[in-house]
């Protein structure tokens, strides 16, 4: 399949990007702010009663980090690194949800001397930590939600608890001298299902109604995490399509006086903004008479691609050559046979395609340079750039 370039990135924002690419040497990612300014935007814009909590995992580049603190952002955060970075960024702690469910004490502990007064929690020994270390602060429960079936990057089977035992440690939380405070999800990254939202809110919805009404607890927040949709090679709805309806599952189950919303947008925020540029290293054929050709390029799954694992996220691939295309296997520099991005899924890559043609990985701002090995086989990370 050829890629249309314009389905991804406007005209003026390509041969901006292009432009810069060409004065560089691979592999990096250049990544366009401007576009990450517009994503808050639309999502800010179709959610107006939500606050947005910027998940830093999905790219924490102190550039962007600055461009959403100046636009009203705060700001999910999963360790004691990951604060240190905003807050030397001039975030504040009241901007700040420390959202990692699995944590140590002393780094509970970090981030209360911070100044941070709000934590997700799934187990009753995380909670009793955050009692000893953070006491007094807000405590959100997280479920476990359905979804992994139609999420291309599932999150929910490590993170969650299930309803009756979420209800448990919001009681707990108000014995030991907490604020139980909320219950969040996440649906799973890439989502593709909206209704898998309407699940998670019912399941939502119990659990106010239950501890309001057993247990005298009034919950006043609903952490709806991430999983809305960045732009790839498999289509989704659009953002207002998932805002329109998640908007109409939380009237019907919360009437108009909704509760505080938070969502947490990682990849949406990020993903489109980006262009991961890689060179063509070699192309082969295991034998002579091969159909398959091999497409070896200076970027793996230990270099920024590690979402091609099972070949969850099929990354838009654009290549100035075009002509007959032939299908492809694409794998990665590295002396490791786990270094294949795509084998199952065929792309089509032109058939004049060479040594040090460059290839253009759109769509990949998120979940790239943050995922990069250190060292592997003596490559560094993957570089990046700000426009
Ligand atoms: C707690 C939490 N919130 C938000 C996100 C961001 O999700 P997404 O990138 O799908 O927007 C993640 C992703 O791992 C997460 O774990």
């Amino acid at each position: 399949m050829s890629i249309n370039v314009e389905d991804y990135f406007a005209p003026a924002t390509f041969n901006k990007m292009k432009a810069f690419a060409d004065q560089h040497e691979t592999p990096f990612v250049v990544i366009d702010t401007a576009t990450i300014a517009r994503a808050y935007d639309e999502i800010a814009d179709n959610f107006p009663f939500a606050k947005i909590y910027y998940a830093v995992k999905a790219n924490p580049a102190v550039e962007i980090t600055e461009l959403l603190n100046n636009k009203g952002s705060s700001f999910d955060i999963a360790s004691i690194y990951e604060l240190d970075k905003v807050l030397s960024c001039g975030v504040t702690p009241e901007q700040i949800s420390f959202g990692n469910t699995i944590k140590k004490a002393r780094d509970v502990r970090y981030f209360y001397e911070k100044g941070v007064r709000m934590f997700a929690t799934d187990s009753e020994a995380d909670l009793r930590n955050i009692a000893k270390a953070a006491p007094g602060s807000k405590v959100y429960v997280r479920i476990l939600t359905e979804g992994s079936g139609s999420a291309d990057w599932p999150l929910s089977r490590k993170f969650g608890c299930q309803t009756d035992m979420a209800m448990d440690l919001l009681v707990l939380a108000r014995e030991l001298g907490l604020v139980p405070y909320g219950v969040s999800f996440h649906v799973g990254s890439q989502q593709r299902e909206i209704g898998s939202w309407d699940a998670a809110i019912g399941k939502v919805k119990i659990i106010f109604e239950r501890l309001l009404n057993e247990d005298g607890i009034r919950l006043q927040m609903i952490n709806m995490g991430g999983g809305f949709p960045a732009n790839y090679l498999n289509k989704t709805n659009t953002l207002e399509a998932y805002a329109e309806e998640i908007t109409r599952f939380l009237k019907e189950d919360f009437g108009d006086e909704l509760p505080e919303i938070i969502l947490e947008p990682g990849r949406s925020l990020i993903a489109n903004a980006g262009i991961l540029v890689s060179e063509v290293v070699l192309v082969s054929r295991k034998s002579r008479t091969a159909v398959e050709r091999w497409v070896f390029t200076d970027v793996g799954k230990f270099s920024g691609l590690i979402e091609t694992l099972d070949e969850s996220i099929k990354f838009p691939i654009w290549t100035e050559k075009q002509g007959e295309l032939e299908d492809v296997v694409i794998a990665g520099p590295t002396c490791d046979s786990a270094d294949i991005m795509y084998e199952n899924y065929k792309y089509g890559l032109p058939l004049n395609l060479a040594s040090e043609d460059r290839l253009y990985w759109l769509s990949t701002g998120a979940y790239t340079t943050s995922y990069s090995s250190v060292e592997f086989n003596g490559f560094p990370p993957l570089r990046s750039y700000y426009l």
